[in-house]
């Protein structure tokens, strides 16, 4: 797992009250409430979830407002064919503090976290729209352990890794 470190303002625009910081031991059950409620009981039947089973957690993420968790993102050790890299998700924020940049400010602390790690890079299954912002894109080379949507499959690149192959944990 990450250190714990915590996001400055220079590192995220986040208001004053707002940090990022590693997840700890005993963040698991308020980071269950909040994907909970974000995806509802049916995230468990996704491809990414039969993925994450079995996985290891590289690193963790939670974003808190004035010391209460909001928001929780992971970072799982996986494979892209032979190359070692990391798998993103879930990435929640309580319904009521959203588009106040916590997500943001949590997918970035994963993007810190890989590059310090060298990680070839980062795939996730998510909106186009909401993670092209932060370099992710398509990727068809990858194939996961179950049906997806193509145009969810991104991955972001770090060094000239162009990853192929089956995804399997790492
Ligand atoms: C996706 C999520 C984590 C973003 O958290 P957040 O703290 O609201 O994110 P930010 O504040 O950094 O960014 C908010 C902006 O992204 C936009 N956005 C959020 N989800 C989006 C999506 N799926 N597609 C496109 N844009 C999206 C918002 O409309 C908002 O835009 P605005 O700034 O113009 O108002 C949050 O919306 C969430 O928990 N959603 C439910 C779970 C989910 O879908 N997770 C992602 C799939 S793995």
């Amino acid at each position: 797992m990450a250190e714990p470190r915590t996001l400055t303002p220079d590192d995220a625009p986040l208001s004053g009250a707002a940090v990022v910081r590693a997840e700890q031991v005993g963040d698991a059950g308020i980071i269950d409430k909040i994907v909970l409620e974000a995806f509802g009981p049916g995230r468990f039947a996704k491809t990414a979830e039969r993925l994450r089973e079995g996985a290891v957690i590289e690193a963790g993420f939670v974003a808190c407002l004035d010391g209460r968790a909001a928001g929780s993102v992971r970072l799982w050790r996986i494979r892209v064919g032979e190359t070692p890299c990391l798998f993103l998700g879930p990435i929640a924020v309580e319904r009521s503090e959203r588009s106040e940049g916590l997500g943001a400010a949590m997918v970035q602390a994963c993007i810190d976290q890989a590059r310090s790690l060298g990680s070839a890079g980062i795939l996730l299954v998510g909106d186009a729209p909401y993670f092209g912002r932060f370099g992710f894109a398509r990727v068809d080379e990858a194939l996961l352990p179950g049906p997806v949507d193509p145009a969810r499959l991104l991955w972001l690149p770090m060094g000239h890794v162009a990853v192929a192959g089956p995804v399997m944990i790492g």
